[in-house]
């Protein structure tokens, strides 16, 4: 049979003709679509992780009493599987992810799968659900690795067991129909604080943000912008993602300790802005520096780098430079390009 493998028409992958779901890849946004299979794998307090299965896609059963429904005691990771246009399939840096989650894991007192089993678990899902890989240049396949307290606990203190599964969805832009964001400053919530858990990424960071971000929404904004919760002067995250200000020849962003989520897409951002010759620097940024810089962008691992058109900040307004030669896109060109395997791979990042 002729090959139609990742051409725009044609509805097969691979080299045995197999069937692409009946998916509308083009009007795909950031939103669940179940795949086949997730990954899970169990372990009991002072026990490793083990007994793997990939199981067919569903609800899971958890205590009324587990540790994550009653004390969040809980983790998510995200990363993306891109199908490259010779139809391989490409992971960005998943070690990062695992090394992420083993950092959080210890902060909220769980086990947490070796690298390689986190590796290995998310390289089994995405295979799994293989024909879910969007065809090339249409999207990816999001990847959510979860780390929960599973067991029963009614007082307050580690669960007795934990679970860690992996599912996936394939995925569009996480803005869709929006070419760059309109960010509000928030000025009620914060985000993070000091000694608290904004450095890693706990699955009770995000609830908090919802209120602000609803807020946001409902005045036509697209996302929202958290400042420092000690001095309210500096920028901290969005609802998730981290923020990048330039100035000239110079982009800086918030340093990743405590309070920011050291973000795979951050780090790597800086990395590319580095060998492109740009200057970066990692310190505190003031909201007012933010307000009087040339451009500023998000980066995600959900989000890619989305430029920033617009920052509201106690009722004022300022805009910036989104066009096509702007910083934000030149570095979003060259990661999607490694990620995409469209360039070549010379920080050896992809898998
Ligand atoms: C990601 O970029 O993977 C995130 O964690 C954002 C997510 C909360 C949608």
């Amino acid at each position: 049979a002729p090959s139609l493998e990742n051409s725009p028409e044609g509805n097969t992958y691979g080299n045995n003709d197999r069937q692409y779901p009946d998916v509308n890849w083009e009007e795909m946004g950031f939103s669940l679509t179940p795949t086949d299979y997730m990954y899970v794998m169990k372990c009991s307090t002072g026990e490793d992780f083990s007994q793997e299965s990939l199981i067919p896609y569903g609800n899971i059963e958890l205590s009324p009493c587990s540790g994550i429904l009653n004390y969040g005691q809980g983790l998510f990771e995200g990363l993306k599987a891109y199908r490259k246009e010779d139809g391989q399939i490409l992971l960005f840096r998943p070690e990062q992810n695992a090394l992420r989650m083993k950092a959080g894991a210890e902060r909220l007192c769980m086990p947490s799968p070796s690298i390689e089993q986190f590796v290995d678990a998310v390289k089994q899902t995405v295979l799994a659900n293989e024909r879910w890989v969007p065809p090339f240049g249409k999207g990816s396949m999001y990847v959510r690795p979860l780390l929960m307290g599973s067991g029963a606990i009614l007082g307050v203190g580690p669960a007795p067991e934990y679970t860690f599964l992996v599912y996936a969805s394939p995925v569009g832009s996480y803005h869709k129909h929006q070419r760059s964001l309109n960010l509000v400053v928030e000025e009620k919530h914060h985000r993070a604080s000091s000694g608290g858990t904004g450095g890693i990424k706990a699955v009770a960071n995000y609830s908090p943000v919802l209120n602000a971000l609803t807020r946001a929404k409902a005045q036509g904004f697209s996302d929202v912008l958290f400042l420092d919760a000690a001095t309210g002067k500096y920028i901290d995250e969005g609802s998730a993602c981290n923020i990048f200000s330039v100035k000239g020849n110079t982009i800086s962003t918030p340093p990743a300790h405590g309070i920011i989520l050291p973000g795979i897409t951050r780090k790597s951002i800086i990395k590319i802005a580095l060998t492109l010759d740009y200057q970066v620097e990692e310190r505190p940024v003031t909201i007012d520096e933010l307000m009087d810089a040339d451009e500023a962008f998000c980066t995600g691992t959900a989000m890619v780098v989305a430029s920033i058109s617009s920052v509201t900040h106690q009722g004022r307004r300022i805009e910036y430079k989104t066009q096509a030669d702007a910083v934000s896109q030149k570095l979003r060109e060259t990661l999607t390009g490694i990620q995409m395997g469209r360039l070549e791979d010379t920080m050896g990042w992809v898998v």
